[in-house]
């Protein structure tokens, strides 16, 4: 599905990425682990084509094409979704009416008409039971005056609503509180199949207990310095960073 071939990117003259390689396939989940500025949230907004970033070297794939070159909504329409790609606060805007849009934009881009409203209607009511959100979110202005877990959750909305290929959820276990947290692990676990995949970047294996990855990956200095299972985390929890620092630097 991702297909991540020696890339190196930069913003604002700033080399960050250094050579990542990283492949994904449909059905699995990956989190992206790694010390504060290391380069993960770069990675994130890379893949999803933030124009702020340059890709200087190398190049990213999605299903079998090459995406460097599509501005980000037409990444976002091919199915590619990104945590906070949305932060903006719309008052007047209600979190249906925005979702309402984002989807017949959608769904134009395929050359689909708008979702008949009976339909959509029923989306709503089907993914808000699933993350358990309430009637009065939902008609509430996009982000005015959300709380950070409620942020949080209107976008694992966002990711339900519009079934994303591949999702990536930049440090979605930030500032949720226990509920909340499994809540929007739930929801992931439950939009998980065999066409999708996840990427999750987390600094907490903890959040590891409940998307469990199917790949850990360590990004250090704009590099993926190591590979391996979820046990990878509970090292990471236990030792810290300074030892692969350590390997790397030997
Ligand atoms: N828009 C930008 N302008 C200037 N520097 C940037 C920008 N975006 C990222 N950087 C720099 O790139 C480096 C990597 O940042 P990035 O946000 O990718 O790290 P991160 O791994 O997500 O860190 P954290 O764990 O703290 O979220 C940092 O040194 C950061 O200051
Ligand atoms: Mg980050």
């Amino acid at each position: 599905m991702l297909k991540i071939d020696n890339l190196h990117a930069s913003v604002e003259d700033k080399n960050i990425l250094q050579g990542i390689n990283l492949e994904v396939k449909a059905g699995e989940v990956h989190a992206i682990m790694g010390p504060n500025g290391s380069g993960k949230s770069t990675l994130a907004s890379v893949i999803a084509g933030k124009e702020e970033y340059e890709v200087t070297k190398g190049n990213i794939e999605f299903n079998g094409e090459n995406i460097d070159e599509l501005a980000a909504e037409e990444r976002a329409h091919k199915g590619v979704f990104l945590s906070f790609q949305y932060p903006v606060e719309i008052p007047g805007v209600s979190v249906t009416n925005f979702m309402k849009t984002a989807i017949n934009e959608t769904r134009k881009a395929q050359g689909l008409n708008d979702m008949p409203a009976k339909d959509m209607l029923k989306l709503i009511r089907e993914k808000s039971e699933l993350l358990e959100i309430d009637r009065k979110f939902l008609s509430r202005s996009l982000n005015e005056g959300f709380s950070g877990g409620e942020k949080k959750r209107n976008e694992i909305f966002q990711m339900a609503m519009l079934e994303p290929k591949l999702a990536i959820l930049d440090e979605t276990d930030s500032g949720l509180d226990i509920d909340a947290l499994r809540i929007v692990a739930n929801g992931v676990n439950k939009l998980k199949s065999k066409d999708n995949a996840v990427v999750v970047i987390t600094h907490y294996q903890r959040l590891l207990d409940y998307i469990v990855p199917d790949y850990v990956h360590v990004l250090y200095n704009g590099k993926i310095v190591k590979s391996g299972t979820k046990e990878l985390a509970h090292e990471l929890e236990e030792k810290g960073y300074d030892w692969i620092k350590e390997e790397v630097n030997a």
